[in-house]
């Protein structure tokens, strides 16, 4: 019986990675969905929003591999049977993109940038006030792979550097100071004058962003969203910018995508609304992590980036 590859999505053409798979597994066969053929012939999806139910319709699928970070897409269908390996993409091309997306986010707003961007355009010459790098406290909520590779680059840059997670962290690099679960949130929290939200979407991260976590933020705080959109009450957000409890938000990731031209964010004078660009994994990167995972399925071992399946992340 034939063995053969599905890309999938809902949301995106998944035929830009035809012609790396041509180049890297010729011999492979891939479908391009909806046009899967025959279930029994499909062994890996490779995905971006599959449909919801897609995966169980597959009787002999060993695999669900993300061509992202993030797995939500593909865990929140209630149909994923329970055991079914989910694997997530790790790229260190994905966590310097990242990291440059987040320090620009942190430096724009501790150094004033846009008010210089539009005072360069009305030929004004003004200083605003020059606070040094240590005296500015980023909080990275989710210290995971891209979340910590962010909260050293800052640390790197002199700023003041707490990161928040699950479980403890003993071992982190000098300059990054530890929070872990709920009992530590609100000390993360009023040390935040810039928050970034780098978690997973989860069942117990879903609305994490919401008036009572920014009434515990310092006033004035920045929020930096490059988690997903669902992570954040978007109303909550907009009455603690009018309130002046939030000084600004950067945004890179919306409950709905691409963000809605009628949607109140894109006016907004305290919000720079980015279109889930903050990084990007490259078809060669995509597709070397699936063959290798398809090798390691056929050898047995361990996959690569594999979640756990009860954590969803
Ligand atoms: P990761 O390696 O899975 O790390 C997740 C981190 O979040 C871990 O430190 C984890 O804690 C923490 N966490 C999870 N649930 C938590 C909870 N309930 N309370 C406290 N901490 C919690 O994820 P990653 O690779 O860093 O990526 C994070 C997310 O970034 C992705 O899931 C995706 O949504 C988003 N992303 C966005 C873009 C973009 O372009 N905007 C690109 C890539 C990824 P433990 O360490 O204790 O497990
Ligand atoms: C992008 O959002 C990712 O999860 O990689």
């Amino acid at each position: 019986m034939s063995s053969a590859i599905l890309l999938a999505s809902t949301q995106i053409d998944m035929s830009y990675l035809l012609p790396t798979f041509a180049a890297l597994a010729p011999a492979l066969d891939i479908r391009l969905g909806p046009d899967a053929g025959a279930p029994d012939e499909i062994d890996v999806v490779l995905c971006w929003h599959p449909a919801e139910g897609l995966a169980a319709a597959l009787p002999r699928l060993r695999l669900v591999q993300s061509i992202a970070a993030g797995v939500d897409h593909i865990v929140a269908d209630p149909t994923l049977p329970p055991d079914l390996p989910v694997c997530r993409i790790i790229d260190p091309d994905m966590a310097s993109g990242m990291v440059s997306y987040v320090v620009w986010a942190i430096a724009h707003h501790h150094r004033h940038f846009g008010a210089y961007l539009a005072r360069s355009a009305e030929g004004v010459w003004q200083e605003s006030p020059i606070v040094p790098s240590r005296l500015h406290r980023v909080g990275i909520a989710g210290l995971g792979v891209l979340g910590l590779a962010t909260a050293r680059a800052l640390a790197m840059l002199g700023y003041d550097v707490a990161g928040w997670s699950r479980s403890p962290k003993p071992d982190l690099p000098v300059g990054i100071t530890g929070f872990h679960g709920n009992d530590q949130l609100d000390e993360f929290l009023a040390r935040c004058d810039s928050l970034v939200c780098l978690l997973p979407l989860t069942d117990e991260t879903r609305g994490f962003l919401s008036a009572d976590l920014f009434a515990r933020l310092p006033t004035g705080a920045h929020l930096v969203n490059v988690g997903r959109g669902a992570h954040l009450v978007d109303a909550d957000l907009l009455a603690a910018l009018d309130r002046g409890q939030l000084g600004a938000a950067t945004l890179d990731a919306f409950t709905e995508e691409p963000l809605p031209a009628d949607h109140p964010f894109w006016h907004h004078p305290g919000i720079i609304v980015t279109p889930h660009i903050a990084t990007r994994t490259g078809p060669t990167v995509v597709v070397t992590q699936l063959l290798d995972n398809l090798a390691r399925l056929d050898a047995g071992t361990p996959l690569a980036g594999a979640i756990d399946r009860r954590r969803g992340y």
